[in-house]
């Protein structure tokens, strides 16, 4: 954060993608450094996106029967309502399938085509359609996708395709990397490209013949082929804010103060994204920033493990500024961080409910009772606020220095050790013997300067939880521009005005009953259930995996010696199955023959009492009383519910 314009960009996140926490966290991480940067008073762009090309939004748009482009349309919302609702305040949303976007790559393309930094070849090897990427034998693990976290079978192509020459600048790019210690950072993640760098770089496939994947950017100079889907999505950073039409806007922000990503898009930012960019001539990115990767617990997030975390389910659980809160405090930056409602439970109560929002009732309700509501006069601090002053003012100048070095955790314990600081003086000081003494100069003091530690306080942590910190400052009498605080006013102590009446407040951040939320006994189901809220509510994919149809029961019959199963024949469509239902005691076999019924068609199959089943009927229950799911009215078998 050297330069006089601060330039931040997330990844662009594939449109299809349902948002999860590691698009919620990457893109808060840009928004708290973005808000920073404004606040510093420094001209500021902050870019995210979404990432629209490719096979996989190709099939999935054949999968729902409509085109591509509708496909993106309607799934990019969800990432929009979802910066809306995290209180992302981004410049600029680029879209790679807008065409500001697809002439950009269309242009560069050109030209480096037209300088030969492009060429036609024959290709052979493998590939993976996951991560739409081509590598060669010797790239393979045990003959699948080398990718971290990948790990599946590759597809064997050959086919004619265009090359990008970006083996030629493999000694620069080293050399770059090693004269720029901070354009890869963590300095790991440095050590990791550059250990990339150690193998001979091969040239890059840019093209896509469209017999095999239509969805993309159209070469300029061949209408067989689109462009591959990383080369066209890089671009995003270079054409959203202007190049090369309009390059007044280009040369103000780039190049940009940081590229943000996750750890497993590492080779295409340090790797293909220079090369590029030194191909079509442009300076390079002042830094690369990849950032860990959130677990559940210690495992790995994925759909299949249903442990992936909602991001809108939290925040409309907790509220979206704890929720960035938590997220910001947690993870240090570059490394792994483990994600359990169980800790971020903890975290609220401790650092919010019980420091922060326990400082700020204390403050505000003693000023309203014992102070007529208001300050008299600004108190300068003695020997007894020293320690307060200290660090309070010295969390401003952490803030600056740990965030300059992306430590924004350590920032964050820096400054709620100076709340800890603000309700130890309270203790120390017991305002409350004063008040009862009749000491009102001391009184207000004591209450002056924990509200100048809570105008600090809420004025570094205003980036991160804009909502809540600007409640607090309202609170305290702050007015009109003096609610968005800066820097200057935040680094000089006694700069709360007085006389103002201060508003009652309600609590901050109300403490969560920890037993709701209580640690899940591995195993125990009741207790998971408890503690899963944000992975109990399903999404409309999860529910889409439950195939659900009528059926009419042609043949039924107890199972023997069992008091509970029945045994039916069902028809389903053009298909008859046998399933097992433990049903006898509500109903006799004959009751159901010729009864339309609604079943679970996609199960596994099971054996109850050793018998076969092959689906399950639904059925509502109630107490003691069983009725069996039907449908209201005519319908042949087979017919899809949901
Ligand atoms: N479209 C590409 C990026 C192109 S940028 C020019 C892409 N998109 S993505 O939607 O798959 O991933 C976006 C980001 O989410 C990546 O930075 C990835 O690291 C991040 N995460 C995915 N899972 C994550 C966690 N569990 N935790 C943190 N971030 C993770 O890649």
């Amino acid at each position: 954060m050297s330069s006089d314009v601060f330039y931040v960009t997330t990844p662009i996140y594939y449109v299809n993608d349902k948002p999860h926490i590691g698009h919620a966290y990457t893109t808060i991480l840009a928004d708290v450094l973005a808000r920073y940067n404004r606040l510093l008073g420094c001209p500021t762009f902050f870019l995210t996106g979404t990432d629209e090309h490719g096979q996989k939004v190709q099939q999935a748009a054949i999968k729902n029967g409509i085109s591509p482009q509708q496909h993106c349309d309607d799934t990019v919302v969800r990432f929009q309502e979802l910066w809306e609702k995290l209180e992302i305040t981004h410049d600029d949303f680029i879209r790679t399938t807008e065409p500001r976007h697809k002439q950009v790559v269309q242009g560069a393309l050109q030209d480096l085509y037209d300088r030969d930094e492009i060429y036609r070849a024959d290709y052979d090897g493998w590939y993976c359609v996951t991560c739409e990427r081509f590598f060669t034998e010797k790239d393979l693990v045990d003959g699948k996708c080398p990718e971290p976290g990948c790990n599946r079978a590759v597809e064997r192509i050959r086919e004619s395709n265009y090359f990008f020459r970006m083996s030629k600048y493999q000694d620069w790019l080293i050399q770059h990397i090693t004269d720029n210690p901070t354009f890869i950072q963590p300095d790991f993640r440095r050590n990791e490209t550059l250990g990339f760098l150690r193998k001979p770089l091969g040239d890059l496939c840019i093209s896509r013949p469209k017999s095999r994947l239509a969805w993309g950017i159209e070469l300029p100079f061949d209408a067989d082929f689109v462009t591959y889907v990383w080369f066209d999505a890089l671009v995003n950073y270079i054409s959203a804010i202007g190049y090369p039409g309009d390059m007044e806007s280009f040369r103000k922000w780039w190049p940009a103060s940081y590229h943000l990503i996750g750890k497993d898009i590492l080779t295409t930012h340090t790797v293909y994204w220079p090369t590029m960019l030194k191909a079509m001539g442009v300076e390079l990115p002042q830094a690369v920033f990849a950032h860990g990767w959130w677990l559940a617990g210690q495992s790995k997030m994925s759909k299949s493990a249903g442990n992936v975390v909602n991001p809108m389910t939290m925040a409309e659980t907790y509220g979206v500024d704890p929720f960035r809160y938590f997220l910001m405090a947690e993870m240090t930056l570059g490394q792994d961080a483990s994600f359990t409602e169980q800790a971020f439970v903890k975290r609220y109560n401790a650092d919010l409910a019980n420091d922060l929002g326990n400082l700020a009732s204390r403050v505000i309700k003693m000023v309203r009772r014992d102070l007529d509501g208001s300050f008299p006069s600004a108190c300068s601090a003695g020997p007894d606020e020293q320690d307060l002053v200290d660090a309070t003012l010295g969390a401003v100048g952490h803030m600056e220095s740990y965030l300059s070095a992306m430590q924004l955790d350590r920032a964050l314990s820096e400054v709620q050790a100076a709340v800890r600081e603000g309700n130890r003086y309270f203790d120390k000081m017991a305002p409350w013997a004063l008040a009862k003494q009749g000491d009102r100069e001391a009184l207000a003091r004591t209450l002056y300067s924990g509200a100048e530690c809570l105008r600090i306080v809420s004025g570094l942590l205003y980036p991160v939880m804009p909502e809540k910190m600007a409640e607090l400052r309202r609170a305290l009498g702050l007015a009109g521009d003096e609610l968005e605080p800066n820097v200057a006013r935040l680094s000089t102590w006694g700069n709360l005005p007085t006389g103002r009446p201060l508003d009652d407040i309600k609590a901050l951040f109300p403490r969560v009953d920890t037993k709701k939320t209580a640690q899940p006994k591995p195993k125990q189901k009741k207790a998971k259930k408890k503690t899963q809220a944000v992975v109990e509510l399903i999404d409309i994919e999860d529910f889409s995996k439950v195939t659900m149809k009528t059926a009419k029961v042609l043949e039924a019959a107890v199972v023997p010696d069992s008091e509970r199963l029945l045994k039916l024949q069902v028809q389903i469509g053009a298909q008859q199955r046998q399933i097992v239902a433990g049903i006898a005691k509500y109903y006799a076999p004959d009751d159901l023959i010729g009864s339309t019924v609604v079943v679970v068609a996609n199960l596994k199959p099971a054996k109850l009492m050793g018998v076969e089943s092959n689906g399950m009927l639904l059925a509502a229950k109630s107490g003691k009383a069983l009725k069996l799911v039907t449908v209201d009215g005519e319908l042949p078998t087979g017919a899809s519910v949901g």
